[in-house]
């Protein structure tokens, strides 16, 4: 598949999953809720309908129809992992973070709003993530809705994204050494991708098997795509990639790139995408979008 038809099907499903969100974001108080205060609704906004990439929500998307799911069920799915993900860049970027001025080439939340306001945006969106996982309303039994709550759960908190966060912010000081540095960033930005790729077989009802391999093919394209942000940081400017670069040397932070260098990162990323492609192998011709997904990783520029 070329490059080319990636691209189209990426902005093909950015524009379906950002025509979901916003009008979940728009619908009136649902039963259960109060009332949406404007301001908290337009700084949501702000941090999400911005022009991401949208590849997490693409990767559920994409494993979805893998396995035969209808793409409104998954859409629930792949936009509430869009509203975690958006939640951890708006927190990522506060001033007690990584205080970042420019995100998506856009003031930040809490520049464009203030910090309150941003610390209630990421706290409300990682809530609404539950709350559209969880809803009826997207059609999946029960019991599906219970599981893929329960992944969430664990890709986006203590002992994923948040600790992962947590990681990251003592590295300036802690210096970890490699497996350090892998542990943080499988953490940090592979559990969010990791989740991708599995909910979008267990949305679908695929065997256990069939799971397995999909959290492993999300775990080896998570840990490729913090080390092409890391690779990024070094070699790109920040009109390119819509927000800051050369923050991880600035901030004394060990990335992989920092310890091996940027060849060895490229070679790295090849390694990672035939291992990501290897693991898909059983599902050719059917899986060549999500290999198509994991050059996709390795070869961006922004
Ligand atoms: C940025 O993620 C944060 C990392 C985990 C490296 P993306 O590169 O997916 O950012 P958007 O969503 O496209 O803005
Ligand atoms: C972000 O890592 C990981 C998150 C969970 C948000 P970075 O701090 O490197 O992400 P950018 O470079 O600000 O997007
Ligand atoms: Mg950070
Ligand atoms: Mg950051
Ligand atoms: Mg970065």
């Amino acid at each position: 598949m070329l490059q080319a038809e990636f691209n189209q099907a990426l902005a093909a499903r950015a524009a379906q999953v950002e025509a979901f969100l916003s009008e979940a974001f728009a619908a009136p108080a649902l039963d259960g809720e109060i009332e949406r205060p404007s301001t908290l609704m337009a700084a949501i906004r702000h941090g999400v309908l911005n022009g991401g990439k949208r590849f997490r929500p693409f990767l559920v998307l994409e494993t979805a129809r893998l396995f035969g799911a209808p793409d409104r069920s998954a859409l629930y799915v792949a936009g509430a992992l869009e509203c975690v993900h958006c939640y951890s860049l708006i927190h990522d970027d506060l001033p007690a973070m990584d205080n970042d001025d420019m995100r998506r080439g856009q003031p930040t939340v809490h520049k464009a709003f203030d910090e309150a306001t941003a610390i209630l945006a990421g706290d409300s969106l990682l809530t609404f993530a539950f709350d559209l996982v969880s809803d009826k309303a997207n059609g999946l039994p029960g019991d599906t809705r219970a599981e893929l709550v329960n992944l969430l759960a664990r890709a986006a908190g203590l002992g994923g994204m948040a600790g992962g966060q947590a990681l990251d912010l003592a590295a300036a000081t802690a210096k970890p050494d490699e497996n350090g540095v892998v542990t943080l960033q499988a953490m940090k930005t592979g559990a969010l991708i990791r989740f991708g790729c599995e909910a979008g077989a267990v949305l679908a009802g695929a065997p256990m098997a069939d799971k397995k391999r999909m959290r492993s093919f999300g775990e080896t394209i998570g840990l490729a795509f913090q080390l092409a942000d890391d690779l990024l940081d070094v070699t790109q400017t920040a009109a390119a990639m819509g927000k800051a670069t050369g923050k991880d040397a600035g901030a004394g932070k060990g990335t992989l790139v920092s310890l091996h260098g940027e060849d060895w990162a490229r070679g790295e990323l090849d390694r990672l995408v035939a291992r990501g492609e290897e693991t898909l192998q059983l599902y050719q011709p059917r899986s060549q979008m999500l290999c198509e997904a994991a050059r996709f990783v390795a070869n961006r520029q922004s």
